[in-house]
């Protein structure tokens, strides 16, 4: 396949943005094959020990949502910027009224641009720890997989940034770009405190575009850049009917279940085509790109493997799309958990006094979590029965996000991430959100490139977590070499 068709190829997946000029070719410039080669032999000499190293930080179970863990949560924040300063950033630590935020700066390349580099180095909850076939702070490689807690959301993404410094920096004593590194401890949690920690701190973290690494490629040896997120809007609902259970006999017939009431409620969420009916819920959600959705339908997806992959015995839905639309180009209204009676062994036959349900809404661009929030609340107060009262409370959102594709902070990537994994890359959507993306565009008025270096059926946020060992290492060398092509492309800012 000739240059050309690769760029046609790319280009057809990029919709509207810009092409990139061509496959990137450092075969006549000696100098920057020099420097390549003398980064690969110092990853090609470390990564032993730069695995050991990311083992560490997996060793310190960091979960951000329980109380009984801040220690250690704060001694990850620590072990990170040690690590950091080890390497030659200027790091430091920076309390909040949550969990801390680290924060890694070199800045001594006068006229070049600057990257700031985002990450989360808290994690998920390990539970259920009998589900792991080893324990989540130990981390243990099995069939090239990392498997750990955290080995993929975040830390590994986070950390083979900064052992992309460490390469430049040990190699040629700096870096091609300024630097600002962004850890934060409580993006599993919403990430409470980060916006106001990017007001506040709005100058030092001044930069040219945002990297983040918090995602997964498309497939196995298939590079991917996120063109989307979805955001999220997330509710508690609680149904209260009677003051005390109540025997089922006595009174059931002539007293409101407040189980029966909740079920009627979430029954009003889809139509029989699941479509989400609560009415005003697609109002502001906007039209794709076309040309966007017509690269999307041109990724090579597996829907079988991606079934295999839930257990589930058949895929469902929104009807009239197709499940990658389904998962990153249309919004949801789900049940995450559900609470009512009697739930232990064999039978007890009561009438609950209460039930509650916690409902999450994943968002498209467009959509607002506090309109969300309106649409919701109105519905709910409408469609709930007599006899019960019903509370729905709006517990955390998000923004939904969409990439403009386009700059050289993309052009960089895309050549980092072809160079690196020997192949283009490709362009797609995500389901999951990551609030502060929205927050970094908006208050500091740059670009933001998403590129994960996480796998399909990864198990992030359940057992069995794991970071393929091949993607931290290409990883680190596509991120070293992203900024000396940015460096190269964005040039010497006046
Ligand atoms: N890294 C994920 C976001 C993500 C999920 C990216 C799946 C790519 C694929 C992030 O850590 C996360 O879990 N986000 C939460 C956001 C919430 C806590 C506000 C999510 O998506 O549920
Ligand atoms: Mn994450
Ligand atoms: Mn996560």
């Amino acid at each position: 396949m000739g240059r050309d068709e690769r760029r046609q190829g790319f280009c057809a997946l990029m919709g509207d943005a810009p092409c990139w000029m061509h496959l990137y070719d450092d075969s006549n410039n000696p100098e920057m094959t020099n420097t390549n080669k003398s980064l690969d032999s110092f990853f090609d000499t470390n990564d032993a020990r730069m695995e050991q190293e990311l083992f560490e930080f997996l060793r310190i179970p960091s979960v951000s949502a329980k109380s009984d863990h801040n220690e250690h949560t704060a001694k990850a924040a620590d072990w990170l910027c040690k690590s950091m300063e080890k390497i030659g950033l200027k790091a430091r630590v920076y309390p909040t009224a949550g969990h801390p935020v680290v924060i890694g700066e070199w800045r001594n390349a006068p006229g070049a641009p600057t990257v700031l580099i985002y990450g989360h180095y808290d994690v998920q909850p390990p539970e259920p720890l009998n589900l792991w076939t080893s324990p989540p702070f130990e981390p243990t490689v099995r069939d090239g997989r990392i498997y750990a807690r955290g080995s993929v959301d975040d830390k590994g993404q986070l950390y083979l940034h900064v052992k992309a410094l460490e390469a430049h920096l040990t190699v040629r004593g700096k870096l091609p770009v300024n630097v600002i590194v962004v850890a934060e401890g409580e993006e599993e949690i919403g990430s409470e405190h980060l916006e106001q920690f990017i007001q506040e701190h709005k100058e030092m973290l001044k930069c040219d575009a945002v990297v983040i690494s918090d995602s997964a490629m498309f497939a196995p040896g298939q590079p991917s850049i996120l063109s989307s997120l979805r955001g999220l809007a997330y509710f508690e609902i609680n149904v209260v009917g009677p003051t005390v259970d109540l025997h089922s006999g006595s009174y059931g017939g002539a007293v409101v279940n407040p189980a029966m009431a909740l079920a009627r409620i979430l029954a009003t969420f889809h139509d029989e085509n699941g479509h989400v009916a609560i009415p005003g819920f697609y109002d502001d959600v906007i039209q794709w790109n076309p040309k966007v959705l017509e690269g999307m339908k041109k990724l090579p997806f597996d829907e079988e493997n991606f079934l295999h992959e839930t257990g589930a015995p058949q895929l469902g839905g929104e009807k009239g799309f197709t499940t990658l639309e389904k998962l990153w180009a249309r919004p949801t209204c789900e049940v995450n958990g559900l609470l009512s009676g009697y739930t232990g062994e064999g039978a007890k036959t009561v009438l609950p006094s209460k039930a509650m349900a916690k409902v999450s809404c994943r968002l498209v661009p467009g959509q607002k979590p506090a309109n969300i929030e309106k649409v919701m609340k109105a519905h709910v107060a409408k469609v709930s029965p007599a006899g019960v009262t019903v509370d729905c409370k709006h517990l955390h959102g998000g923004n939904p996000w969409h990439a403009e594709l386009s700059g050289p902070i993309y052009d960089a990537a895309r050549r980092a991430l072809a160079t690196a994994f020997e192949k283009e890359p490709v362009i797609v959507g995500e389901g999951g959100s990551i609030p502060v993306v929205g927050d970094f565009e908006r208050i500091l008025g740059v670009p933001v490139l998403l590129v994960g270096f996480g796998l399909p059926g990864e198990n992030a946020h359940a057992p069995d977590e794991w970071m393929s060992q091949e993607n931290y290492r290409i990883g680190m060398r596509a991120m070293a070499r992203l900024l000396d092509e940015y460096s190269a492309l964005a040039g010497a800012k006046s």
